[in-house]
């Protein structure tokens, strides 16, 4: 009895935990922290360890490969970060830590561009009621008038490339791309908004 309940507690909440995407055990760090790059640009991920010796180790998913670790054909592993000095648009994918025990941390999508144009968003799920900023770049820094797109809708231009959202809600979730005028496009990328707190971790209601 009191076991069953136990379980159905641990159950709740963890699913409460991953739906939630905060609380988990390592999480994958991007520096520079955002989603989209250009073609030769140069990125460190690093897997935000609590336990030093759970040897924590970053892995991705491309088009071309699965589950390949960092050293295996790319990136420099160093500790439990991997530097990649050079990206390729081919290195677009999914990126995730993995322990040495097999525990997996949240995942990230990393997208890099042949082209001139890319969106600056974060690379994490931001939180609800915090300000965004997006910004919508050229090879060469620059700040020209960009239009900013949502879900396949201009929702605004802005005439210095910036665009930023007050107090994000759920609403505000979807895919983004940018575009400046003689330029071209950016890729999409996913913005993804969490809840503030878990609430609670009641047994579920339907019993
Ligand atoms: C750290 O990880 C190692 C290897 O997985 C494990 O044996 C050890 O108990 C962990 N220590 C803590 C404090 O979690
Ligand atoms: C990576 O690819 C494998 C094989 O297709 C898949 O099972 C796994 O879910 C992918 N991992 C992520 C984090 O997308
Ligand atoms: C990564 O990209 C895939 C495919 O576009 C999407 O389904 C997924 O939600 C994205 N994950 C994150 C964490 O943004």
């Amino acid at each position: 009895m009191m076991e069953t309940s136990l379980q159905h507690l641990l159950f709740s909440c963890l699913l409460v935990c991953c739906i939630n995407n905060e609380v988990l055990p390592a999480g994958l760090t991007v520096s520079p922290s955002r989603s989209q790059f250009f073609k030769g640009d140069s990125v460190s991920l690093s897997c935000e360890e609590d336990n030093i010796s759970a040897g924590w180790t970053v892995r991705r998913n491309t088009t071309r490969k699965t589950r390949t670790q960092c050293g295996d054909g790319w990136g420099e592993p160093a500790g439990s970060s991997c530097n990649i000095n050079s990206l390729y648009k081919h290195e677009t994918g999914v990126y995730w830590c993995v322990s040495r025990e097999g525990a997996a941390s949240s995942s990230i999508n990393l997208t890099v561009s042949g082209e001139s144009v890319i969106l600056q968003s974060p690379v994490l799920p931001v939180m609800e009621g915090d300000d965004v900023t997006l910004s919508c770049q050229t090879k060469t820094p620059s700040n020209l008038p960009a239009a900013f797109i949502k879900d396949g809708v201009i929702i605004r231009t802005e005439p210095a490339g910036h665009m930023t959202l007050h107090h994000v809600t759920s609403s505000d979730e979807g895919l983004y791309k940018c575009n400046i005028g003689g330029h071209g496009e950016s890729p999409s990328s996913w913005i993804s908004v969490s809840g503030q707190e878990v609430k609670s971790a009641e047994p579920s209601t339907h019993e």
